[in-house]
C-alpha cells in the first residue's frame, strides 16, 4: 500500500513485510496428484496437505501471523476463569467496534449457531441478507427459518465494473420488512460476501440498511469475518472514506449494527471467534448459551494463546499495509487472467481470485458440478488446491432435486502474507495451460453424498476417463517437469 511507483511503469503489488519463518513445500508428480485426488473422492477438502503444493483452499486459520502476534502468544494468562488475556481481548474489541459487550466463541460458525438460537424465536421466520454463507444458512435452516437473499442484481453478475457488488438492495429490503412484519428474525449483512467472489459492501449501504432496520425495529446482524478486505475497499474505493482512519470506519460499523460476529480464523489472523453487541437484553440471552456450547465466558472455546494473537491481529487490521496485501495480490491475478481472456470474477474482490467455472467449462452442465470438476482438474495439473464454490456447496432440496447455484466458481484463496509473487505466477501459468486444454475436462458425479454441508466430505468420481487424458496431455506438453 506504500506509495511506490515503479520506474518501468508496471503496476505490481509490493509487500510491506519480510518473511522470517518458512515452511517447506512439496510438489508431488502428476501421477501422484492423480492418485491423491482419486483417494480424496475428487473433493479438494479431502486432500492430505502432504499432497498439496500451494494451498489456496481458504484463508481460514491459514493467514501468516506477525512477529508481534507470536510474541503476544507467550504472554497468555492460562486460567479457566478470569484470565487477563480475555480482558485484553475484550478491551481491544470494545475499542475497535465501540460496542459494550463481547462474548467469546470457538469460531465463526459457533457464533452463527448462537445468533440463530437466540434470534429465531419461531419457525417460519425469515432472515433477509445480502448473500448466504454455507454454515450461516445451515444454522438458520436448522432453526426452521428461511434465508432470503436480496443482494443487488449486479452482485450475481460475474463480470462487472461495479465496486460494491456485495450491497443489499435497500428497496427490496424495505418491502420485505413491511410485508413480513413480525416474521423477520434479523437482517444479516455479510462483509466481503464469501460465496460470490469476495465482493465488498459499501459504508453507504451499511448505513442505509441500518436505518431501514432501525425504523422497522429489526435487529441488524453483521458478519465481520471478511471485514479486513472489505475495509481496504471502503478506504480505497469509497470517496467519502478515503481520508478516514480504518479504526474509525470499524467504529462506525459498530454504531450501525446491533450485533457483530466474526470468525477470528479470518478477521485478526488467529483462530477463534466472538460476538460484540450493545444490547443488555440480547447479551443475557447469548450469555446463557456460551458455557453450554463454547466454554467459560472468559475463553469461549478459544486457546488463550490464540486470544492474545487475536488482540494484536485486530490492532494490525487497522494498518492499511497489512490489509492491502491480499486484495492487491488478488487484483494482480485478476488483471493477468483478464489479459489472458481467462474468465474470472471482476472486479477483483477480497479473499481470493475466483475463476468463473461456468464460462471456463461452458461444456459441463451444473448438474455435473462444473466448479468441482475445475477444482479437481486444477489440482491434477498443478498441485494447487482451490475450493469449489458452486452447486456442490449447496444443499439438496428436501424433494431430492439439485438447487443449482447462482454462480459456479473456483476460489483460489490468498491467505494473508503467505504466498510470493513467483508462486502466484506459477498458478497463472498452470491455469492458463488448463484453459487452453479445457475441452479435455469432464464432469463429476456423487458416489457418497452427505445430507448436510455435503461439500466438506462428500465423495465424487469423474463421469468418464477425462482425468487420465488430461494427465497424458500434460506429460506430452511438459515432459518430465513437475
Ligand atoms: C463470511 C463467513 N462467515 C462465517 C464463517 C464461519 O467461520 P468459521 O470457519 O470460523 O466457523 C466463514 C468462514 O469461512 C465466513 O467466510
Amino acid at each position: 500500500m506504500a506509495n511506490v511507483k515503479f520506474f518501468g511503469g508496471s503496476n505490481m503489488p509490493l509487500e510491506m513485510h519480510k518473511v522470517r519463518i518458512i515452511q517447506k513445500l512439496n510438489l508431488p508428480t502428476i501421477d501422484r496428484r492423480l492418485e491423491a485426488i482419486t483417494e480424496a473422492g475428487n473433493n479438494t477438502f479431502l486432500l492430505k496437505n502432504r499432497d498439496v503444493f500451494l494451498d489456496m483452499l481458504t484463508d481460514s486459520g491459514t493467514n501468516a501471523m506477525s512477529d508481534r502476534q507470536l510474541a503476544a502468544m507467550m504472554t497468555a494468562d492460562d486460567s479457566y476463569a478470569g484470565s487477563e488475556t480475555f480482558f485484553r481481548l475484550e478491551a481491544k474489541l470494545q475499542d475497535v467496534f465501540g460496542m459494550k459487550h463481547f462474548l467469546p466463541a470457538h469460531q465463526g460458525r459457533a457464533c452463527e449457531s448462537l445468533v440463530s438460537q437466540v434470534l429465531i424465536t419461531e419457525p417460519d421466520m425469515i432472515v433477509p441478507m445480502n448473500y448466504h454463507f454455507t454454515t450461516a444458512k445451515a444454522h438458520i435452516s436448522r432453526m426452521g427459518a428461511r434465508v432470503e437473499e436480496i443482494i443487488i442484481d449486479e452482485g450475481l453478475v460475474a463480470k462487472s465494473e461495479l465496486n460494491f457488488k456485495g450491497n443489499i438492495n435497500p428497496v427490496t429490503l424495505q418491502k420485505m420488512l413491511k410485508d413480513n412484519e413480525g416474521k423477520i428474525a434479523f437482517v444479516r449483512l455479510e462483509a466481503g460476501t464469501n460465496l460470490i467472489g469476495g465482493q465488498p459492501i459499501s459504508m453507504a449501504n451499511i448505513k442505509e440498511v441500518s436505518q431501514i432496520c432501525r425504523v422497522a425495529g429489526v435487529w441488524l446482524v453483521f458478519d465481520a469475518s471478511l471485514l479486513a478486505d472489505n475495509l481496504y475497499f471502503i478506504k480505497t474505493k469509497e470517496e467519502a472514506y478515503k481520508n478516514i482512519e480504518i479504526k474509525n470506519i470499524m467504529r462506525e460499523i459498530g454504531q450501525l449494527a446491533d450485533v457483530i460476529y466474526f470468525s477470528a480464523r479470518k478477521l485478526g489472523c488467529a483462530r477463534g471467534g466472538g460476538i460484540c453487541l450493545n444490547s443488555d437484553e440480547l447479551m443475557f440471552k447469548f450469555r446463557e448459551l456460551i458455557p453450554l456450547y463454547e466454554g467459560f465466558l472468559t475463553y469461549g472455546g478459544m486457546s488463550v494463546r490464540e486470544m492474545e494473537a487475536l488482540t494484536v491481529g485486530l490492532e494490525e487490521t487497522c494498518d492499511i499495509d497489512m490489509i492491502a496485501q491480499a486484495p492487491q495480490f488478488i487484483g494482480h491475478m485478476v488483471d493477468k487472467f483478464t489479459a489472458l481472456s481467462i474468465p474470472v470474477v471482476t472486479p477483483a474482490g477480497g479473499l481470493g481470485c475466483h475463476l468463473n467455472a461456468s464460462e471456463f467449462l461452458s461444456h459441463i452442465p451444473q448438474e455435473r458440478y462444473t466448479a468441482g470438476a475445475l477444482a479437481a482438474a486444477l489440482y491434477i495439473v498443478s498441485g494447487v488446491r482451490g475450493m469449489e464454490r458452486g452447486t456442490l456447496s449447496e444443499q439438496r432440496n428436501p424433494d431430492g432435486s439439485e438447487p443449482l447455484a447462482h454462480m459456479e466458481l473456483v476460489r483460489l484463496a490468498l491467505p494473508r502474507r503467505v504466498f510470493t509473487l513467483s508462486q502466484v505466477e506459477y498458478v497463472l501459468d498452470r491455469v492458463n495451460w488448463l484453459y487452453q486444454n479445457r475441452e479435455l475436462i469432464g464432469g463429476l458425479k456423487f458416489v457418497e453424498e452427505p445430507k448436510i454441508l455435503r461439500f466438506f466430505f462428500g465423495r465424487l468420481a469423474p463421469d468418464s476417463d477425462w482425468q487420465s487424458k488430461l494427465v497424458a496431455k500434460f506429460k506430452a506438453d511438459f515432459g518430465d517437469s513437475l
